[in-house]
């Protein structure tokens, strides 16, 4: 059975319509709601559409994604932050990003100088600073597998950091001649095992 709403209900419903209808038949105060509903739909739009007066070049910066690419460890260096016209780069387990704008921390004499333009992986997840985390610009990317536990979790927790505060730029890769002496032991190990 389908229940009835009772009639002094259905009045009371219909008495919280009463000042809307007469609202509606008042000519200024209609006036006065088209008036705020204009304003109203106006905001909404500006909100959704930028003009050129809100464009600023600190919305570039923070939106762009410059173009991805691969540094090797050399590549990666010239972007130490010595050159002020340079952008200043660092990688975070095999990511780049471009750390400019904190160039208090990593440009010349910031407290994090050692880290620009180099693989800052070691250092972060062993909380030093010091240059013997940075590795040879021309040997193997740091493999860190002789990181414990606790060394990779804060390694981790820096990662998700960085990825947070600053743009990627790229991947950090080996030197071509290591990547071709690595390709050449897997292809002898995989011709062995055949
Ligand atoms: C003497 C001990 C240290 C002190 C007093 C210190 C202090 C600070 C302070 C005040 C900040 C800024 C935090 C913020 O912006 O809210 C910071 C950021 C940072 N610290 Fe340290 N720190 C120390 C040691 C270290 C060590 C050992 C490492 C790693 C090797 C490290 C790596 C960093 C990094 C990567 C940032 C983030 C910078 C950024 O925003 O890009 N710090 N530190």
């Amino acid at each position: 059975m389908s229940q009835q709403p009772p009639a002094d209900t259905a009045q009371s419903i219909l008495r919280v319509f009463e000042p809307l209808s007469r609202t509606l038949e008042n000519p200024v105060a209609l006036g006065f709601l088209g008036l705020a509903a204009f304003f109203v739909i106006r905001s909404f739009v500006a909100s959704f559409s930028k003009g050129p007066e809100q464009f600023s070049m600190k919305s570039v910066q923070q939106t762009s994604v410059p173009a991805q690419r691969d540094f090797t460890p050399r590549e990666l260096s010239a972007y130490d932050g010595k050159d002020e016209g340079t952008a200043l780069y660092i990688a975070v387990k095999g990511i780049v990003y471009d750390v400019s704008k904190s160039r208090g921390f990593y440009g010349p004499g910031g407290a994090y100088a050692n880290f620009s333009g180099r693989d800052a992986s070691r250092g972060l997840a062993m909380s030093s600073f010091g240059t013997e985390m940075l590795a040879d610009l021309d040997g193997p990317i740091d493999a860190l597998d002789d990181l414990d536990n606790t060394e990779m979790d804060s390694l981790d927790e820096w990662a998700g950091f960085f990825a947070g505060k600053y743009v990627p730029v790229g991947r950090l890769v080996n030197p071509p001649e290591v990547a071709a002496a690595a390709a050449a032991v897997a292809a002898s190990e995989s011709k062995k095992e055949a």
